[in-house]
């Protein structure tokens, strides 16, 4: 019978006979992803892997210290934090094509990584959490033709440019066996369940240039947003919820003062694959709950709304 157990064995063992004496590095993105192929493959060849995490400056609140304190503190898994936060977001600067901005992110992280790459001695295999529907690049909807909607970074461009053999042992599952093969592998269920991440991260949910500003306003009203999901008891129940900060301002009235403040939309599907996906129908107190406290506790929001739209025809990110 197929079990994850069986899975995980057999996974280690193609592993150890696809990279023998070999270096494999590994590049985390801070997602479910990239940490199972990683604890999986450490797993199998013990410290011939090398992990690389390249932290952009557009993660969440608190997520490149969780990824940092996991891989070393839990599993003492030598890892290479490098913080370019200051490159990404100078190069970012004025970038406000979605497109334009996956492929600056997509560009900047494939040389920084290579130069890590490089730092700790080379490598001959590249691993890369890459799953089932990532190795489907395009989207064809029904009746439509075949389409590329979002050119996903995560996939594609490092294995040319840094001539090494890919090593991928999550190509065959899906989310939902990426998960449970993580809890398999005894990484934290707060990690394992976590809602996906996109690899760009904030720089897509924040519409039009980004700023350091901007991301700062974006990161603690999305905080607040997922702490109120977890208080409902909902975390579990929606496939992926965040914050939107819009590059537009209204007005509003505080005390007894004019402000003139973003807009922010709190974003939550539910969804099985992320390839459809239906917008989640929070109850009126939730939602205006969570907007009190976003628009009392962020300075620089003035105004929530929330979207209700569906995956056709929107997307599950605006970006
Ligand atoms: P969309 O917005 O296309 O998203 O409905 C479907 C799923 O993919 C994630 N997503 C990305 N993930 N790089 C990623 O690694 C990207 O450029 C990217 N764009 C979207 C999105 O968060 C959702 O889970």
């Amino acid at each position: 019978a197929w079990t994850m157990g069986a899975f995980r064995e057999r996974a280690i063992a193609r592993i150890r006979e696809q990279v023998g004496k070999g270096r494999v590095i590994c590049g985390l993105s801070g997602g479910v992803d990239s940490s199972v192929a990683a604890v999986l493959i450490h797993e199998a060849i013990g410290d011939q892997l090398t992990c690389v995490f390249v932290d952009h400056g557009l993660m969440r609140q608190a997520e490149a210290d969780e990824v940092v304190s996991l891989f070393r503190g839990h599993y003492n898994i030598p890892l290479v934090h490098v913080d370019a936060s200051e490159l990404f977001l100078k190069e970012l600067e004025g970038v406000e094509d979605p497109e334009a901005k996956r492929k600056t992110i997509g560009r900047l992280f494939i040389d920084v990584f290579d130069a890590e790459a490089k730092k700790v001695g080379g490598a001959d295999f590249l691993a890369q959490g890459t799953l089932y529907p990532d190795v489907i690049e395009s989207v064809s909807f029904a009746g439509g033709p075949s389409v590329t909607i979002k050119s996903h970074h995560n996939v594609g461009g490092l294995p040319e440019r840094m001539n090494m053999k890919l090593v991928e042992p999550l190509r065959d599952l899906f989310k939902d066996e990426v998960r449970a093969l993580g809890r398999e592998l005894g990484l934290p269920e707060s990690f394992v369940g976590r809602h996906p991440f996109p690899g760009p991260g904030l720089a897509i949910r924040c519409p039009g240039a980004i700023t350091r500003e901007k991301l700062d306003i974006l990161r603690k009203a999305d905080a607040i947003y997922l702490e109120e999901i977890r208080y409902a008891g909902l975390y579990d129940v929606i496939w992926q919820a965040f914050a939107v900060l819009l590059p537009v301002r209204t007005v509003g009235v505080m005390g007894d003062g004019r402000t003139y403040d973003h807009v922010l939309a709190l974003r939550a599907v539910t969804s099985v694959d992320g390839m459809t996906a239906d917008f989640y129908p929070f109850d009126m107190g939730f939602l205006g709950r969570t907007a009190t406290r976003i628009i009392n506790e962020v300075k620089g929001v003035n105004r929530v709304v929330y979207d209700v739209t569906s995956k056709p025809p929107g997307t599950i990110e605006w970006e």
